[in-house]
């Protein structure tokens, strides 16, 4: 969601800076621009649409040693090249590019900029025209831009070039992510380390409320108030090459193949030289302690935690809730006496968790981050993280984190059990091996499910996905990664809840899949699409090998029951990706949907 570049060094800031804003497509966006400083001023480009036709856009003679880019997914403000960023003030000595949402922005239009004709419809706009208004009164750029971070509410990540500075870019963030490179005779700014590393792996964490001053040889971090913070360096530990696509058509299918490495990688990363389970003595207490887990999350990563409260429980015996994020902060439940709040997020970036985390904070709970991005706000915020070790996920949406956020959430249930003195019949990395293996063989089978998707999803205007206890939780998944790419209406439900209203739905030819992976419900989930059937619906049953019957459509090899959704997920992932492709959407971007959600 929305991305910002920025870059001050030699004279390739143009290049820098596209390819950049190419490296954070996959956030989602409407709209980019560019602007880039050299002695005859500033040069603005900015298009609906596409980087691609942003490059083509962008004067190739222009030479500049610094520049901010940015891509916009529009919140205040339709997609437009007036609303796309970066904004300038009427007098056009200050340009601006902001990620996040200005809660104020109405306020201080009114209070300070009555006197000022706006163009977009931005709350963006009102940021640079008040740094112009207050250096009116200050006549210096740091205390014009110092008290306009002051004065504004809401969240924000923020480049600005002053057209009579070309020795630094201004820069702060609150609640938005955004990150400083360091390069030798350059440096850059960053909403995530993936814009910036074909420059550089050495990076500088910004924390809120901070303003940092960029020079292309030397950054300073100064508080709201001014006094000058030290901060070292950290290297990001990302391998370039993990972000191209190879020879993929979609960042999607490359993911789902990578599965099976990743659950390897995560058997690796999370066993010592005994075969044992390795996890930090200080989660292993947390988890101890806590009478009740409370896993926030959104999305995808809210589908793994209802998977992973399932693992819990039955593991580790303690009782957990699973609470989407953007209504826990607003609507909090009766919590217990020992709290531990587990946030699963492939980003860590989530704007709606972040806003959990920091009220659970100030309760004075502790908490342990998910994710596949260690050095996230999530990651840092919170007192303990487990990491995913799923390389970046590019495409939209989210598939080899979902079974990465299980396998890890199998392994905390099992380490917590074993803490305990719970005896189990259950070695999680054991198991994850059949389960990678299991990975592969469904991996290699995409031809009999793009027929499928063919059969099923080429010409429908909605689909049913159904299960019951485990597979429940899939088809909750099922349906959000279909509904997402294809635009297809999709709804997840608990088989035995049919009858109960969705069934007036079902129509002559409603595609209804059902996934069967589970001995205690088979005959029960069986028995509703019996019912569908016999309304018209065009059923598919996906079951496990041992449960199978002869017509269903497809059979997943066999794991641990409690491990099934690691596998029956995956037929899912791929009915989605292919219904998207032969339906011509864009399978990696998908409309309005943002890879980052930075905002709540
Ligand atoms: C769907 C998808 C989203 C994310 C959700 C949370 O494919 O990717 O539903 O799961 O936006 O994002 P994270 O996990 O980054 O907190």
């Amino acid at each position: 969601m929305c991305g910002i570049v920025g870059y001050i060094g030699q004279n390739d800031t143009k290049e820098v800076l596209l390819n950049g804003l190419e490296k954070l497509e996959y956030r989602g966006y409407d709209s980019a621009g560019i602007a880039t400083l050299n002695e005859e001023g500033i040069s603005l480009t900015k298009v609906k649409g596409r980087i691609a036709a942003l490059r083509e856009r962008v004067d190739s003679s222009i030479q500049a040693t610094m520049g901010i880019g940015h891509t916009r997914w529009a919140t205040h403000g339709v997609p437009s090249i007036t609303n796309a960023h970066p904004h300038q003030s009427a007098s056009g000595r200050f340009t601006l590019v902001h990620n996040g949402v200005i809660e104020n922005y109405k306020d201080l239009k009114k209070e300070y900029l009555q006197d000022v004709s706006f163009v977009s419809d931005t709350d963006t706009e009102v940021v640079v025209q008040l740094i112009d208004k207050l250096y009116q009164k200050h006549q210096d750029t740091v205390e014009a831009f110092r008290e306009t971070m002051r004065l504004l509410k809401g969240s924000y990540a923020i480049g600005l070039i002053d057209v009579e500075d070309h020795e630094t870019l201004y820069v702060s963030k609150n609640k938005s992510p955004l990150l400083v490179g360091l390069g030798d005779g350059f440096n850059l700014v960053a909403s995530d380390a993936m814009a910036t590393l074909k420059e550089t792996d050495q990076y500088l964490e910004i924390f809120d409320k901070e303003i940092v001053l960029v020079n292309r040889n030397f950054v300073e971090v100064q508080t709201l108030e001014g006094s000058v913070v030290e901060r070292k360096a950290y290297t990001a530990e990302i391998d370039a090459s993990d972000t191209e696509k190879g020879t993929y058509a979609h960042y999607m299918l490359k993911e789902i193949d990578e599965q099976p490495i990743v659950m390897r990688n995560i058997i690796k990363n999370y066993q010592n030289e005994n075969n044992e389970l390795k996890l930090d003595a200080d989660i292993r207490s947390a988890m101890k302690a806590a009478d009740r887990i409370y896993i926030i999350a959104a999305g995808t990563s809210y589908h793994a935690g209802l998977v992973g409260k399932e693992l819990i429980e039955k593991l580790a015996n303690i009782p957990v809730e699973v609470h989407v994020a953007s209504e826990f902060s607003y609507n909090t439940p009766l919590l217990s006496e020992k709290p531990l709040f587990v946030f699963i997020s492939q980003s860590g970036e989530t704007a709606d968790s972040r806003a959990v985390l920091v009220k659970i904070k100030e309760m004075g709970h502790p908490a342990l981050t998910i994710t596949n991005v260690p050095g996230s706000t999530l990651s840092r915020e919170a007192d303990h993280t487990l990491h995913l070790y799923a390389g970046p996920e590019i495409a939209v949406a989210s598939t080899k984190a979902y079974t990465a956020q299980i396998a890890v959430l199998a392994i905390l249930a099992v380490d917590t059990a074993n803490v305990k003195g719970i005896q189990l019949d259950f070695d999680p990395l054991q198991e994850l091996a059949i389960v990678a293996t299991a990975m592969e063989t469904l991996t290699g089978q995409k031809e009999e499910i793009e027929q499928l998707a063919r059969d099923y999803f080429e010409t429908t205007r909605n689909a049913f996905f159904i299960g019951r206890s485990g597979d429940y939780n899939v088809s909750l998944e099922a349906a959000l990664k279909l509904k997402e790419i294809s635009y297809i209406q999709a709804e997840g439900f608990a088989g035995g809840e049919l009858k109960h209203g969705t069934i007036a739905l079902i129509e002559e030819g409603t595609p209804v899949i059902a996934l069967a992976t589970q001995e205690n419900v088979n005959y029960s989930i069986r028995s509703n699409v019996q019912e569908v059937v016999a309304r018209g619906a065009n059923a598919m049953i996906i079951s496990m090998k041992g449960l199978e019957e002869d017509d269903d459509s497809f059979v997943v090899p066999h794991v641990n029951e409690l491990l099934t959704p690691l596998v029956s997920v995956i037929p899912m992932q791929l009915l989605a990706y292919y219904a998207a492709l032969h339906r011509g959407c864009d399978v990696d971007k998908p409309r309005n949907l943002a890879k980052s959600v930075t905002v709540e």
